[in-house]
């Protein structure tokens, strides 16, 4: 993996030919805040089904920064040890890469009284903005400063003190970082308008299995008893699948497929993809942990109304995977991302690429279909278009170039191995190799 790896992949021009098994590896964003916590143990842990992705090897770098001692055993298997974790300055290198890193602020700040960490990174889809990090510090008693590059975070009396946080949005990573501080805090934190994302349910639990004591995980309010550090030494975690990883794949079935089955995923985490694709008139089988996508060939796909929402609503992750299958349905379809106001970056491209998209404004779009695609040179502008553009650049008709392959790897393990195991030409070219650019491309 180089910088400005690229994927030449050749189209199947509308062909629904890919078929075969995709096996699911762990959930990015449980696994990011389960390595993250584990800055409120006292001795470790173990972690199985890890994914093996951009994401998560920076934070493990980002971990052992701040003193803690990281094995890797196997493949997606690591165990921490944080008897020697004595830092509390996030690193700026790493920090300012990873949205992430700022989910173990709040975790350093309980265990230490204090933290300092520079505005985080992460994709580009609108401004990020943390000022519910920021509240709930002072709400939990701590003093915020900033020294030009950083932002300085200290603990009236060197500890927090628990309080009720109602977070005027409901954000996921906010939902976790307090989770997490509550767990050292003194007295008792009340959590109100939290999402009930799957990955904080199965992160809250996880804590409770090694001493936390949380309750009203699942709902929108949330109950922290502060204690002490936690013990996790015989203890191991298994990451969820990654419910946007088969998501995606299951939208790739349902557009290239001729049967795909999605393997060790939770169809439980994807009523609300499967209630979509089922009404625009996708054949679509579920079992306990699989998803299978049957295609005759035949079949015509309705248009839809879509609008992200917090889970069990339609996730914002796929939005834009979402946004290539309503280029091939019938008729009118009507996008909504409430959640984030720079996710519809990616559709000049697909425009380029011959789809029929009216950008309304930053939250709503229209998309007429359904408009065969053309292969195209075209640049990921982060980890879930960049996505987006595989699968357009799959149904496309010759030879396309996605550009910025290092934002995919931040969220898929291996992908265009998966992809070859299915029947797709799809090669990664290294950001150093020149000679493999496609001359027949048009340029975009
Ligand atoms: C998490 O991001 C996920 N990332 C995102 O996945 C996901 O899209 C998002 O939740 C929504 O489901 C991780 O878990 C690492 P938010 P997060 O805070 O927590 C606003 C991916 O592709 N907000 O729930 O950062 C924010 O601007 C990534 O895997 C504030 O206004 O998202 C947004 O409009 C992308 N102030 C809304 O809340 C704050 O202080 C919800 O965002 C914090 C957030």
């Amino acid at each position: 993996m180089t910088k400005d790896d690229r994927f030449i992949i050749a189209g199947l021009g509308g062909a629904k030919t890919l078929q075969g098994e995709i096996v699911i590896g762990g959930a990015k964003n449980e696994a990011l805040k389960v390595l993250a916590g584990s800055v409120l143990f006292q001795d470790g842990f173990t972690a199985l089904n890890v994914p093996e992705i951009e994401d998560v090897h920076r934070l493990i770098e980002l971990l052992k920064r701040l003193g803690i001692k990281v094995e890797h055993p196997e493949k997606n298997k690591y165990s921490f040890d944080t008897t020697e974790l004595k830092e509390f300055s996030l690193p700026a290198d790493i920090s300012k890469k990873l949205r992430a890193s700022i989910v173990i602020t709040g975790p350093l700040l309980a265990r230490f009284g204090k933290v300092i960490f520079p505005y985080p990174g992460g994709c580009v889809i609108g401004k990020r903005p943390i000022d519910l990090f920021l509240a709930g510090f002072r709400k939990m008693g701590a003093k915020i400063t900033e020294d030009g590059e950083n932002f300085v975070v200290e603990a009236e009396n060197g500890h927090l003190v628990g309080a009720e946080i109602f977070s005027k949005i409901q954000s996921v990573t906010v939902t976790e970082t307090f989770m997490m501080a509550g767990v050292l805090a003194r007295g008792k934190t009340v959590l109100k308008n939290c999402p009930v994302e799957p990955e904080i349910v199965s992160l809250g639990e996880w804590l409770n299995e090694c001493g936390a004591k949380i309750t009203g995980l699942g709902t929108s309010t949330i109950i922290i008893e502060g204690g002490e550090l936690l013990q996790g030494q015989d203890k191991i975690h298994h990451t969820l699948p990654d419910r946007i990883e088969a998501g995606s794949f299951i939208i790739l079935g349902a557009l290239a497929g001729k049967e795909i089955i999605v393997k060790k995923c939770r169809p439980d985490h994807l009523d609300a993809l499967i209630a979509y694709l089922s009404e625009a008139g996708v054949e679509i089988e579920t079992g306990p942990d699989w998803v299978k996508v049957i295609n005759s060939g035949r079949e015509k796909f309705t248009s839809l109304d879509v609008k992200t929402h917090e889970y069990p609503g339609f996730p914002t992750d796929l939005q834009a995977p979402f946004s290539i299958f309503l280029t091939q349905a019938e008729g009118q379809s009507y996008l909504f991302e409430t959640i984030f106001e720079g996710r519809l970056n990616y559709f000049d491209a697909l425009s380029r690429m011959g789809a029929k998209v009216k950008v309304l404004d930053s939250h709503r779009a229209i998309i007429d279909g359904p408009t065969p695609l053309s292969g195209r040179e075209i640049e990921s502008p982060d980890l879930r278009a960049g996505l987006a553009y595989v699968l357009a650049a799959i149904i496309a008709s010759g030879q396309s170039v996605v550009h910025n392959v290092e934002y995919i790897d931040r969220g898929y393990e291996e992908i265009e191995k998966r992809l070859v195991s299915l029947g797709l030409e799809i090669k990664r070219v290294s950001g150093d190799d020149k000679n493999e650019l496609c001359q027949c491309l048009p340029q975009n």
